[in-house]
C-alpha cells in the first residue's frame, strides 16, 4: 500500500516537471552577437594567442601551478594549466574563428564586420587552421612544433590586420 502511494506521487511529480512543449522555432538556438569585433579581439584572441606564444620560450610542463590553482587567473598556472592550457587556447582560437562569421557584429567605427568578403573568409579560415595547428602542437608537447604553430598564429593575425585593421586612414578606414 505504501509503495503504491509513493508510485502515484512519483507519477504526479514527473507529470508536473514535464517541460511545456513550445513551437520548434523558439527552441532552435541561433548564434547571437553580443560584442563589437574589438571586444572579441581583446577578450578572446589576444589573451589566448599570448598563451600559445608563451609556450615557445618556456616549456609549459615546467610552469609551477599557483598556490591555489582553482582560483588562478593565469591559465598556465591553473587547474587546467601547463600543456592543457596551451591545448585549450588552440581550440579557443579555432572556435573564435566562428565568432568572426556571425552576421550583425560591428567594428569600432560602426561599420559591419565584412563577413561576406572572400578575403575575410580566407583570413578566418587561416585563423581556424592556425588554432588547430596550435592545439595539435600542444598535444604533442613538442616545443619545436610550438614554434611553427606560434608562427602560423602570428601570420594568421597579421594577414587580416594588414588588410582590415592597420590602415593608413586610421580607425575610419578599418573593416573596409
Ligand atoms: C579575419 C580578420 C582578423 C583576424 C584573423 C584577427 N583580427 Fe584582430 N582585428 C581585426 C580587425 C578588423 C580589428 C579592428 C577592430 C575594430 O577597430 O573594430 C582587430 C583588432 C584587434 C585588436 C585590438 C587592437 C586595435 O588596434 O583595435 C587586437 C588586440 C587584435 N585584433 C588581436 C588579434 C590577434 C591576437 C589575432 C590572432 C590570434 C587576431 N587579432 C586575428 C581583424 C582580425
Amino acid at each position: 500500500m505504501r509503495t503504491y502511494g509513493l508510485l502515484i506521487a512519483a507519477i504526479l511529480l514527473s507529470a508536473c516537471s514535464k517541460p511545456q512543449s513550445r513551437p520548434a522555432t523558439s527552441q532552435t538556438p541561433t548564434a547571437q552577437v553580443h560584442g563589437a569585433l574589438g571586444q572579441i579581439m581583446r577578450g578572446i584572441l589576444f589573451p589566448n594567442a599570448n598563451i600559445i606564444f608563451a609556450a615557445q620560450s618556456k616549456n609549459p610542463a615546467d610552469i609551477k601551478p599557483a598556490a591555489d590553482p582553482s582560483t588562478a587567473t593565469d591559465a598556465l598556472q591553473s587547474t587546467y594549466g601547463g600543456w592543457t592550457a596551451v591545448e585549450n587556447s588552440g581550440i579557443v582560437v579555432a572556435e573564435a574563428a566562428n565568432l568572426l562569421t556571425i552576421p550583425g557584429r560591428k567594428c569600432g567605427n560602426g561599420r559591419a564586420v565584412p563577413i561576406d568578403n572572400p578575403d575575410w573568409k580566407m583570413f578566418v579560415q587561416g585563423l581556424r587552421d592556425a588554432g588547430m595547428k596550435s592545439y595539435q602542437a600542444a598535444q604533442s608537447k613538442n616545443q619545436d612544433s610550438m614554434l611553427d604553430a606560434a608562427d602560423a598564429i602570428t601570420t594568421a593575425c597579421a594577414n587580416c590586420h594588414d588588410k582590415y585593421r592597420d590602415k593608413p586612414g586610421g580607425d575610419a578606414a578599418r573593416c573596409i
